[in-house]
């Protein structure tokens, strides 16, 4: 086997959705842990900031060094290299999330059994059904008295239009929490609040349902009801069937307490058994395999350092096929330059260092002085465009106005770098050249002004503009297409890609426009 086919097979490059307060953070941690990449818990901050004010969010980003160093956190694990890539919690900075999904090959979902299905897990889940990226889910606090299992499936299945497959089933809940039974591995895990990552959970082999070893490790009670339980559901969930995991039609399910090490690492386990290894991209032109030998890597995230001193960032490429080399001549395929990385970094659970060799499903650090922009792709010379990295149509909407005459050009700088980055999107008025900012979340714009202060030393003031929507307009009726360019002339934007845009200011005109152009195509994302 080649050295690019036997790295590239234990690559596993995922990353977890969740709502706010599931335990995203409690579950990296359990799972750094036993990747033996952190040693003690508490190592990975709290990332929860849904209640803090914009400034207590930027002097916590920079505290943990704007969240570079966990953006992206490596260990192996029974032979796998795992990668495992963060998502911001704060719904305002979805769209970042929803690039971060395009870089890995499969996704955790985790589930508050309390809670049930929430929002936020809602939207996400629709982004990974979009690219039929498989899911494994975990139902978190089992520990707490939440809903009945059968519920949780029940409404995981119909929220999110994806079938699901427990691979474990919880023995009582809350206070009488005893434990899983791991129906993918046939035997009993019992439950021990006290279990630290040196005492291994007790395990009692069960290779039959109906053994009386299961009445003596449970007590007769909760055994009958087990078994009952697992006949009803044998009875209603198909077996395990990992191609349809692969495919995005099944989701396996396991239940366990993240806060407590409980059933995490069965999770883990289970997740380097089956979960994907990299997976072909779709480009504009071609599918790039993982195996080729060429090497294709596409910039999915550009991270500001948010020291004044230091107005560099961090560009992360996925390598998508091929093996990337240090100091080795690429072509940025945009602007068709050489492009040579003399210090590319992996990221390794809280580290970073240095490599000279990466392979696909890995993600590297570049260093960067406003060479890349967010989709970006670096070849050997061909000119591939991946597809995929999605924009979402803004609904908050501001003229950005520079206040101080005698920084204009900071302030052009500034909004061109932040743009570049995706904290906003940036819209041209076709009528007026004025430039309007999209966001998807108040705080986006906070955002904006806050750092063209603190790092430009500009000063941005947001004037309110008429719109609540935009989407990108486009039809191959050419008739049909100038009629409507002409009608809404003042409505009409371009994106940065020169792609038109229509803004509204009503649903309901919005609504009328769109069934008096039929053969127009109105979509809320552009890739
Ligand atoms: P997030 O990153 O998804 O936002 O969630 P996070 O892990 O921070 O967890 C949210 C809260 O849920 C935390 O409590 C955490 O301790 C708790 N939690 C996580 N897993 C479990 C579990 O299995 N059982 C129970 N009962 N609780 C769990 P907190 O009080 O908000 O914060 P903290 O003081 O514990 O840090």
């Amino acid at each position: 086997m080649s050295e690019l086919t036997e790295e590239l097979n234990k690559r596993l490059t995922f990353a977890i959705i969740s709502h706010p307060d599931a335990g995203k953070t409690t579950i990296t941690e359990k799972l750094l842990l036993f990747g033996g990449a952190i040693h003690m818990a508490g190592a990975v901050k709290s990332k929860r900031n849904s209640t803090k004010t914009t400034s207590d969010f930027m002097k916590m980003e920079q505290e943990r060094g704007i969240s570079i160093s966990t953006s992206v956190m490596g260990f192996d694990y029974k032979g796998r290299e795992v990668r495992l890539l963060d998502t911001p919690g704060h719904a305002d900075f979805s769209e970042d999330t929803y690039r971060t999904l395009t870089a890995v090959d499969s996704a955790l979902m985790v589930i508050d059994s309390v809670k049930g299905v929430e929002e936020r897990t809602k939207t996400l889940c629709e982004i990974t059904a979009m690219r039929a990226t498989p899911v494994i889910t975990y139902i978190n606090k089992m520990d707490r008295e939440g809903r009945e299992p059968i519920e949780l499936l029940d409404e995981i299945e119909e929220e999110l239009k994806i079938k699901a497959c427990p691979l474990s089933w919880p023995i009582g809940q809350g206070q009488q929490f005893k434990g899983v039974y791991s129906i993918y591995e046939n035997r009993i895990i019992l439950f021990n609040p006290r279990e630290t990552l040196d005492t291994s959970s007790e395990v009692v082999e069960i290779t039959d349902i109906n053994d009386s070893a299961l009445d003596d490790a449970i007590g007769e009670t909760l055994a009958k009801r087990l078994r009952e339980e697992l006949e009803l559901v044998c009875g209603v969930y198909p077996e395990f069937d990992k191609d349809e995991y692969l495919k995005a039609k099944i989701t396996p399910v396991f239940f366990g307490s993240a806060i407590n090490n409980f059933g995490v690492r069965e999770l883990i386990d289970s997740m380097v058994d089956i979960a994907p290894e990299p997976l072909p991209r779709a480009t504009e032109s071609r599918i790039v395999s993982p195996d080729e030998d060429k090497f294709t890597g596409l910039i999915f995230k550009i991270h500001a350092n948010l020291n004044p001193r230091h107005r560099d960032r961090i560009a992360f490429m996925r390598i998508n096929s091929g093996i990337f080399e240090r100091n080795k001549a690429y072509t940025h395929v945009r602007s068709g330059k050489t492009y040579k990385a003399a210090n590319p970094t992996a990221f390794m659970a809280q580290d970073r260092e240095i490599i000279d060799k990466a392979f696909p499903g890995d993600i590297i650090g570049l260093h960067d002085t406003g060479t890349f922009k967010i989709g970006d792709v670096i070849t050997e010379g061909e000119k591939l465009q991946f597809t995929g990295i999605p924009n979402f149509a803004p609904s908050i909407f501001r003229i950005a106005q520079n206040k101080d005459p005698l920084k204009s050009k900071q302030f052009d700088q500034g909004l061109q770098h932040l743009t570049e980055e995706g904290v906003a999107q940036v819209f041209y008025k076709v009528s007026t050249k004025e430039r309007i900012i999209g966001v998807v979340g108040p705080l986006q714009l906070e955002v904006i002004q806050y750092r063209l202060d603190n790092e430009y030393k500009a000063k941005c003031n947001f004037i309110p503009v008429e719109y609540i929507g935009a989407c990108w307009v486009s039809s191959s009726n050419k008739e049909q297409l100038n009629k409507f360019e002409k009608f809404f002339y003042s409505h009409l934007a371009k994106d940065k890609t020169d792609k038109l845009v229509y803004m509204y200011s009503n649903k309901w005109v919005f609504e009328r426009t769109k069934e008096e152009y039929p053969e127009l195509t109105f979509a809320t994302t552009s890739d």
